[in-house]
């Protein structure tokens, strides 16, 4: 089993850009200018790994420490990616949204966000999360503030806490990559990630591509996920 729909949702920390720039003698923004690049390439590559949902960490709410030029070229890159990449994403049946807190995020943003997801609201193929101004804890903060005495099971907090990043409902997390060799969670998805299978990588992101994801999700693939029991249940319906 995957998520409690049977689908597969993968969630990566894209990390490592800084570093790879700088090992290329480059500034650290074009080291997220191929970030995006190397995100466009797992997206493209996801359905045919049999991925429904790819959560992608762009921006988590402590990167607003980073110098000012840094975050604003980090909000730039994220408002261009999400106007340009609309119209591919309708053509491949790809449904943007982005999670997180909205009311920091520059107006350019907001409303590339209210544009994308608009236009690609109708896509089944594959759903595309993209997490800016993210905080796993922070959401589960203003979710338990307005929790209400109905939400009683894992399943409907799972959904509340959906909803106060502005997701439409989605499972847990399946598979957790993260690259840039960092072996640690840094506040994304800290509750859809419980049982996880956590997988690192030391390439930094914007080498990986879609060779690196189907590796990831073979290695998933052959994990045996027992969730507390003794039986090992299906990770995903092949
Ligand atoms: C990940 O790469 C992208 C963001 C956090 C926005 P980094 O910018 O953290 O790159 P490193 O970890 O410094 O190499
Ligand atoms: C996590 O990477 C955030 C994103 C990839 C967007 P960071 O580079 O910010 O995380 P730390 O500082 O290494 O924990
Ligand atoms: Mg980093």
């Amino acid at each position: 089993m995957g998520t409690e729909r049977g689908e597969l949702h993968v969630a990566i920390v894209m990390d490592g850009n800084g570093r790879w720039a700088e090992a290329h003698g480059c500034a650290r923004t074009a080291g997220h200018e191929a970030g995006v690049e190397a995100a466009l390439r797992v997206i493209e590559s996801a359905p045919g790994c049999g991925i429904d949902a790819l959560s992608l960490y762009a921006f988590s709410s402590d990167n607003w420490q980073r110098p000012a030029s840094e975050v604003h070229a980090l909000m730039g890159l994220a408002a261009r990616f999400l106007r340009e990449q609309a119209a591919r994403a309708v053509e491949s049946g790809v449904r943007l949204e982005v999670i997180g807190r909205r009311d920091r995020l520059p107006a350019p943003v907001r409303h590339a966000i209210a544009f994308a997801e608009r236009a690609t609201q109708g896509g089944r193929r594959l759903r595309v999360r993209v997490a800016l101004d993210y905080s796993a804890r922070d959401a589960i903060l203003r979710a338990a503030r307005r929790l209400p005495a109905t939400v009683a099971t894992h399943e409907s907090f799972g959904a509340l806490l959906a909803s106060v990043d502005r997701g439409t409902p989605v499972g847990p997390v399946d598979l957790f990559i993260r690259t840039g060799g960092e072996r640690r969670l840094s506040d994304f998805l800290l509750w859809e990630s419980a049982y996880a299978e956590l997988y690192f990588v030391d390439m930094p992101w914007p080498e990986f591509g879609a060779v690196d994801l189907a590796e990831a999700v073979a290695w998933f693939r052959g994990r045996s996920r027992r969730f507390g029991g003794l039986v090992p249940r299906r990770a995903h319906p092949a």
